[in-house]
């Protein structure tokens, strides 16, 4: 049986035809594509307005890859090399081998909802002559005053995100895209990441984090009026190229999980503002209820503290500025000093990150009550292009 995956984002996967192996008639390869699972079967488009990786579904398995440049790399340079992310990302998204020295790993397995995405940072457009056409968006981030941002695991002229619902294909991605740079580009930083593997709850639920919240549920969903005004950059901008793109900012976030969870629950609900539980907010209801900000207990406090990270963070608390956040959680093991390398690999997506992330991590560094449990530890803006269309590569408008 093929299904479509529906996510909490509303974005459907695609049950793949032929391409994907998924064919009618009776053939001894049919028998084990058939005998895949709809985790394996399921295919996400390549080729579209907007790149596959923003409003897919949160895949189990995410690997984010930065790239430089090679020392006397060029525009050309990162034209071959876009064609060749985007020739292999077309295939590897279909379930097939990579044309060229396929590794084997993912034999056996469908495409598993594999996403490849592709962004360019600040600095790719100085190597490749293209100053002009960089869009200010681009500006870096500001400093915030809890940073604690190491520089060689953040920007980079070249990022890849890659997706997928089983991790040996995910890590199969990986690898192709890594030998696929060839001489043009050197791996700058690599980071790992996880959600909730499909069908692991009993109907689909928003994800939960490493600090067990349900986290992602005040998400602008793609079925809201605005949603494709806040994510994706309109066909109106100064930038042509950019059309039906979007900026990922990226932030590995620590989670100082040791002192987090001596935390009583009482007081985990009061940081965020929801209930651990369900998600639901501490002003009641159920997870979608709407979060009643104003509302005051018997006491006459507010029942959402005044720092609690949910108000802090609401669109209606910062001139309306939202984002898509679409983290997976990390964890690189044990630190020298025993607590665990764990945290979330947060990366939110917006037609502007002055008009999403910017205002709204401004306001957190301030001190929200969750402030003191995390630690942003590297960072990373990137120019999300279009999708391509077929026979296209991506970033060819800009490129070309
Ligand atoms: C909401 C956790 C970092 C922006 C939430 C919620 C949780 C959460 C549990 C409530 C459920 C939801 O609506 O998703 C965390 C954790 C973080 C983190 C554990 C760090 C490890 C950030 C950062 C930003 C951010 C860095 C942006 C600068 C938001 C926004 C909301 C939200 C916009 C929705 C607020 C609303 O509309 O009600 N977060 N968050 N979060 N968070 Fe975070």
């Amino acid at each position: 049986r093929l299904l479509g995956s529906v996510g909490a984002a509303g974005a459907t996967g695609l049950a793949l035809g032929a391409a994907g192996g998924v064919v009618s008639g009776a053939t001894a390869s049919d028998d084990t594509l058939a005998a895949l699972t709809a985790v394996g079967s399921t295919g996400v488009p390549f080729y579209g307005e907007h790149q596959s990786g923003i409003t897919t579904p949160l895949q189990a398995r995410g690997h984010l890859i930065a790239f430089d440049l090679a020392p006397g790399a060029g525009r050309s340079e990162a034209v071959a090399l876009m064609r060749r992310w985007s020739a292999l990302a077309a295939e590897l998204m279909e379930g097939r081998p990579a044309a060229e020295g396929d590794t084997g790993v993912a034999l056996d397995a469908g495409p598993s909802s594999l996403t490849l995405t592709f962004g360019f940072g600040r600095s790719f457009f100085d190597r490749t002559g293209l100053v002009a056409q960089r869009p200010p968006e681009l500006d870096p981030l500001p400093n915030f005053s809890s940073d604690q941002l190491d520089a060689r695991r953040s920007n980079g002229d070249l990022w890849v995100q890659i997706g997928a619902d089983d991790s040996l294909v995910a890590f199969h991605a990986l690898r192709a895209v890594q030998k696929a740079a060839g001489a043009a580009a050197r791996v700058r930083w690599q980071m790992n990441g996880f959600n909730r593997s499909p069908g692991a709850t009993d109907r689909p639920m928003t994800a939960r984090n490493l600090m067990g919240q349900v986290d992602g549920t005040r998400n602008p969903k793609p079925s809201e009026p605005d949603f494709d005004r806040r994510i994706f950059v309109p066909a109106k901008t100064a930038h042509p190229w950019m059309t039906g793109g979007s900026y990922a900012v990226v932030r590995r976030i620590r989670m100082l999980l040791d002192d987090w969870e001596q935390l009583t629950l009482k007081k985990q609900e009061q940081v965020i503002g929801r209930r651990k539980s369900d998600g639901a907010p501490l002003t009641g209801g159920s997870e979608t209820t709407e979060i009643a900000l104003d509302k005051t207990g018997p006491d006459g406090r507010l029942v959402v503290p005044d720092n609690a990270h949910a108000r802090i963070a609401a669109p209606e608390q910062n001139s309306g500025a939202a984002m898509l956040r679409r983290p997976f959680s990390f964890h690189d093991g044990i630190a020298a000093d025993g607590t665990p390398d764990a945290g979330l690999l947060f990366i939110c997506w917006q037609a502007d990150p002055l008009r999403g992330f910017v205002p709204v991590q401004r306001k957190l560094d301030r001190g929200d009550a969750l402030s003191p449990f995390v630690r942003h530890e590297a960072s990373g803006l990137f120019a999300v292009p279009g999708g391509p269309r077929e026979g296209e590569y991506v970033g060819q408008r800009l490129l070309e």
